[in-house]
């Protein structure tokens, strides 16, 4: 018989910690039919190695799963109490749900955005569509599944093409920028073909890029270890991040090869973190990526792109639920940085907000629900 409710658990810690990631390979041909820039988006062992050191300071045991299709048996060895996941998935069209559909069904308790979210915030179209309809400002869009579909007459050139389900600049490179209705076809069908996705047509945005990061919930107070972090609404704002798109090797756009560069060790080229911008804009980038982040449902942690449009309009172009952690070099980490916050203490936040929400944390009795004599949680 199966059980599907969700049992107390309350463990007392140390808790045995598994961090599950997917490793790129240099060495490892690449099969057959796969995009030049496949797996772009997978992380190094030494950036899974900090995630377990950050873990390990607050005592805690961990074990590193590589999220392949052992997976399912590796796990039932390890029998972690929690898992820290980073796992991209391996495919399909909704890969960065795979493991938090395999954990739900093993009923282990992991970090971040659940199935669902996951699944959606792969898709920029299904992405956009929802956040559409709860009138947030994307750039009008359409969804290309054969390449000769009639185009709307709101989609104005020069338009950007880019795969509808993929990240870390995949699939974006000088040529995603098209200016006439041929290269808006060959490029679309180029796209179908080798990533085996529709590819997603935008009006090109123009303006500024932004990048703003979100960690927390209505409750985080109650279980992170830094309360003081988190905002009236349980939310921290990281600084805004924008990126010098005018340092990137296309034209005003964070192709795959401009991500992969390392960060020089003069520190961030091509960002500048905290952004400088009015407090109006400042206000209305954090306000609207809380809200892309809310709507999908998101938990905790996540990274929402904008892009100002020609008349400096913020739009939304996409939301990461699954932010890179790599220290020193992923855009949320940038930003923890430049305001002193350890990576350390990120991802231990991380791993304790999610700890809190699968019942494994007994709330924190905040102050002035002591003075009432109510109790939290
Ligand atoms: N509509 C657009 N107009 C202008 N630039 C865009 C647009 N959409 C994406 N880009 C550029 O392409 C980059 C990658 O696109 P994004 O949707 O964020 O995908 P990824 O998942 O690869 O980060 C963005 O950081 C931005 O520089
Ligand atoms: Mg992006």
């Amino acid at each position: 018989m199966t059980n599907d409710s969700q049992p107390v658990r309350r463990m007392k810690r140390p808790w045995k910690v598994a961090v599950i990631g997917n490793i790129k390979d240099p060495n490892q041909p690449k099969p057959e039919g796969v995009p030049p820039d496949a797996f772009a988006d997978f992380d190094t062992m030494e950036t899974m190695d900090a995630l377990r050191a950050a873990i390990e300071t607050d005592g805690h045991s961990t074990v590193f799963l590589h999220a392949d299709r052992e997976l399912p048996y590796t796990l039932k060895k390890a029998s972690p109490d929690i898992v820290f996941n980073m796992a991209e998935g391996l495919g399909g069209d909704a890969r960065e749900a795979q493991a938090p559909a395999l954990l739900e069904m093993l009923n282990i308790p992991y970090t971040a955005s659940r199935v669902l979210t996951n699944g959606i915030s792969l898709d920029k179209t299904l992405t956009k569509r929802i956040w559409r309809d709860r009138r947030l400002p994307v750039a009008p869009f359409q969804e290309f599944n054969i390449g000769d579909e009639p185009i709307r007459p709101e989609l104005k050139y020069p338009l950007f093409v880019k795969p509808a389900r993929e990240g870390t600049g995949m699939g974006v490179d000088t040529k995603a920028l098209v200016n006439t209705e041929a290269e808006l076809r060959e490029r679309a069908q180029y796209i179908i073909g080798v990533y085996k996705h529709p590819a997603l047509v935008e009006n090109f945005l123009p303006g500024r890029e932004f990048t703003v990061g979100i960690l927390g919930r209505a409750d985080a107070k109650l279980y992170s270890r830094r309360p003081e972090w988190y905002e009236k609404d349980g939310f921290h704002r990281f600084p805004i991040l924008e990126l010098d798109t005018g340092n990137t090797e296309g034209p005003w756009i964070y192709t795959n090869e401009a991500k992969s560069k390392d960060v020089g060790p003069e520190g961030n080229e091509g960002f500048f973190c905290p952004a400088i911008v009015d407090p109006e804009l400042e206000k209305k980038l954090q306000r609207l990526a809380l809200r892309a982040h809310n709507i999908i449902n998101a938990l905790d942690v996540s990274r929402v792109d904008i892009r100002l449009d020609g008349e400096g309009n913020p739009r939304l172009i996409e939301i990461n639920t699954l932010p890179g952690l790599t220290p020193g070099y992923s855009d949320l980490c940038l930003q923890a940085a430049a305001e002193g916050i350890e990576h350390t203490d990120l991802v231990l936040d991380i791993l304790y907000l999610a700890a809190g929400r699968w019942g494994m944390l007994e709330p924190r009795q905040l102050e002035e629900t002591k003075k009432n004599g109510s109790r939290t949680g």
